[in-house]
């Protein structure tokens, strides 16, 4: 006797199927372009350029670096914080994003080298030359290592998910854009 072959049960995804899924467009953007995106640059350059600055003080001795590193440590700390608003403002207010994992993954990510980026500068201002070994060089290493994780993450929300863009990209009816 032929046996009743087990039915399949398809499992389905919520969460993918959410109305909210596909509304990824930013809300904080200028002309459709997300200013977290333009504003992540600064913090990622001035901290490789704080690391750069402590490797050339360790190198040379020379004075100057500790104070490049002092002010590069700083203005990449605001920029970052600055980055931060734009980005959490986007999380809360896009619902596509909001509802996404991956979203709170680069949050907590992002929140964690903020509070790094601001020791990093902290432990510098009373004596920036004294500041920076090992202690200094050693968070300014850290710092660029969480700053490519939190980067690279930040890269596959938009790359891989398309958080941030616009769906109706290839609508005629847009015509002001190419
Ligand atoms: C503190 C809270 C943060 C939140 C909630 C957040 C959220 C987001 C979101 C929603 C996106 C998708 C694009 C958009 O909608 O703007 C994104 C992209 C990105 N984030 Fe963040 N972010 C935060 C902080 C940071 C920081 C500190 C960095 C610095 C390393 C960073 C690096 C990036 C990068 C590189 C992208 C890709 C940008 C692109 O290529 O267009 N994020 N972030």
């Amino acid at each position: 006797m032929a046996q009743a072959r087990p039915t399949r049960r398809r499992l389905r995804d919520p969460i993918h199927e959410h109305r909210s899924f596909h509304r990824t467009e930013s809300k904080i953007a200028v002309a459709g372009h997300p200013i977290h995106a333009m504003l992540v640059a600064f913090p990622i350059a001035l901290c490789v350029s704080t690391l750069g600055a402590d490797a050339l003080y360790w190198w040379t001795g020379d004075p100057f670096w500790p104070r490049a590193a002092l002010w590069a440590a700083g203005v990449g700390f605001v920029m970052g914080i600055l980055a931060g608003i734009a980005g959490t403002a986007e999380l809360l207010l896009v619902p596509g994003i909001r509802i996404r994992a991956a979203s709170w993954t680069h949050f907590i990510l992002a929140v964690m080298l903020l509070s790094v980026l601001g020791a990093n500068w902290g432990m510098r201002i009373g004596d920036p030359a004294g500041a920076v070994l090992p202690w200094g060089f050693l968070a300014s290493l850290l710092a660029a290592g969480m700053t490519a994780m939190t980067g690279w993450h930040g890269g596959k929300l938009v790359f891989d998910y398309g958080l941030g863009t616009q769906n109706d990209h290839d609508d005629p009816a847009r015509g002001d854009r190419n």
